[in-house]
């Protein structure tokens, strides 16, 4: 898991939220690492929209991080 977020530093907000969404997933990589498990359970938050909400929420609060980390892009 070294080196693979050498920066949250990013040139665009698009491109800060792709970065919110691989905190996000990284994130159930290093609490779930058997990517059987994973492949498994995937069905279960994909039908689930309460499941999905909790999804974005993540996101969202991982946006925000990035979003303070690049001064909102404001130049
Ligand atoms: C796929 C995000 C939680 C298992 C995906 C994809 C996204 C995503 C965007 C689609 C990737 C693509 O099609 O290119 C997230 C986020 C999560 C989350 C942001 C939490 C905040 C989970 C959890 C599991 C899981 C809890 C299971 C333990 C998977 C698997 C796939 C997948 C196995 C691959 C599905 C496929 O390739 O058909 N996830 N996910 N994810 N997710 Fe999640």
């Amino acid at each position: 898991m070294t080196d693979w977020l050498p920066s949250l530093i990013v040139k665009t907000p698009a491109e800060g939220y792709d970065l919110a969404v691989k905190l996000a997933r990284v994130a159930i990589k290093v609490t779930q690492p058997d990517a059987e498990v994973r492949d498994r359970l995937r069905s279960d938050y994909a039908e689930n929209a309460s499941a999905l909400v909790a999804v974005s929420q993540v996101i969202a609060t991982h946006f925000a991080t990035v979003s303070a980390a690049n001064n909102f892009w404001r130049g």
